[in-house]
């Protein structure tokens, strides 16, 4: 598919976030400092929207089980850490690690755009 005209940069001022429909990729968007990364909204576990992660470190943190993955290349920092013991020994297993899948993003004249695979 290539780039895709995403949304106005004024509209993801720093410290925000915001899911967009794509191409048939539900992307979250998010504006920290000098980077805005692209991201799948669903967490790779058990599909939860990643919007309401934390960011930590380069990192976002799902609120539900508190998988963490790299902003940058999507790896998995953790993965069902939460709750204690039935995250790690239960909830883990119940879907095979998986990294988040990440896109490129560039700004070019007041807009975002993000660079997505042909098949969602
Ligand atoms: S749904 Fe995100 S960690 Fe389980």
């Amino acid at each position: 598919m290539g780039w895709v005209d995403a949304i106005a940069q004024s509209d993801l001022p720093d410290g925000s976030r915001e899911v967009v429909e794509l191409g048939g990729h539900s992307i979250l968007l998010i504006h920290e400092g000098d980077r805005i990364y692209a991201v799948a909204s669903a967490c790779p576990h058990m599909g939860a929207p990643l919007e309401k992660g934390t960011i930590r470190d380069g990192t976002i943190v799902c609120y539900r089980h508190h998988s963490a993955f790299d902003l940058e290349t999507g790896d998995v920092q953790e993965w069902s850490p939460w709750p204690p013991v039935v995250g790690p020994v239960v909830l883990s297993r119940m879907s095979r690690k998986k990294v988040l899948p990440v896109y490129a993003t560039k700004v070019e004249e007041g807009r975002i755009w993000v660079d997505l695979p042909d098949t969602p």
